[in-house]
């Protein structure tokens, strides 16, 4: 049995004191999340903090960062090291996000970069990957997608490589309210599955591969009951808790 994951990915949203509240909303409905399934909340660096400490002393909710810098520390104004993440404590963290990729000018080069020091500082990665909508209409996103594997994911050793959590987010589909369809999404992860396989072997059947975009409590039921896809990286409807719990509920 692979492990079944929702991780809200806040992006830059809430303040710190409506961070907290809505952290404080997700945790009084946790018992809504079905046995077995692991909720990660991902806010701003500012609120991780404060979030770690209400969050001490129970286990159904986790916390991400949302990125890492790809040094150790220095002189680098403005960074935040994988090391200080992980002292937050906090025990996840998102790379290459599609966003990160297009504004931010992330590379693969920097993508390894970050996914060493999460490793070092043992963190465990969610490492996303997606075509743009053109794309796909070219029909070049098994390609695109097999392309960012390859270069970051695919350059692991082993013991690092069961550590790690891919998120498909075709970039089409992240905050615009279209959703792949579940026979699209399925048929990504199934090829992202096989195609790590033929790196790293039979370990990818433990490897969640999580889906993302406009993944909602309406769509997660449908998404989530296909073979490959362990659950979902979820943006704008991780920011009402009802939403977010919904959409975790979907496992039931
Ligand atoms: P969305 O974002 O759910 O708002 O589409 C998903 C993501 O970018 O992780």
């Amino acid at each position: 049995m692979r492990e079944k994951i929702v991780a809200g990915n806040w992006k830059m949203n809430t303040s710190v004191t409506e961070g907290v509240q809505l952290t404080r909303e997700i945790l009084a409905g946790a018992t809504q999340i079905p046995e077995g399934v692991h909720a990660i909340i991902s806010p701003p660096y500012t609120h991780l903090f404060p979030i770690a400490q209400l969050l001490e002393g129970q286990n159904r909710i986790a916390l991400a960062a949302q990125n890492c810098a790809e040094e150790s520390k220095g002189a680098y104004t403005g960074e935040v090291s994988a090391g200080m993440i992980a002292s937050v404590p906090c025990s996840y963290v998102i790379l290459g996000h599609s966003e990160r990729r297009t504004y931010y000018g992330e590379t693969d080069q920097t993508l390894w970069n970050k996914l060493v020091q999460a490793l070092e500082n043992n963190l465990r990665p969610i490492f996303c990957v997606g075509e743009l909508l053109q794309e796909r209409e070219e029909d070049q996103h098994f390609q695109v997608v097999a392309s960012q594997l390859k270069h970051v994911i695919g350059a692991l050793e082993p013991a690092d490589f069961e550590k790690i959590i891919i998120a498909y987010e075709p970039v089409w589909a992240i905050g615009t309210g279209k959703t792949a369809t579940s026979d699209q999404a399925q048929e990504m992860h199934a090829f992202i599955r096989s195609f790590l396989a033929g790196i790293f072997g039979e370990a990818t059947e433990k490897t969640p591969i999580l889906y993302g975009g406009s993944c909602n409590p309406s769509n997660a039921k449908e998404l989530f009951s296909q073979p490959d896809i362990d659950g979902g990286l979820i943006g704008g409807a991780s920011l009402k808790a009802n939403d977010f719990l919904a959409v975790a509920k979907a496992f039931e």
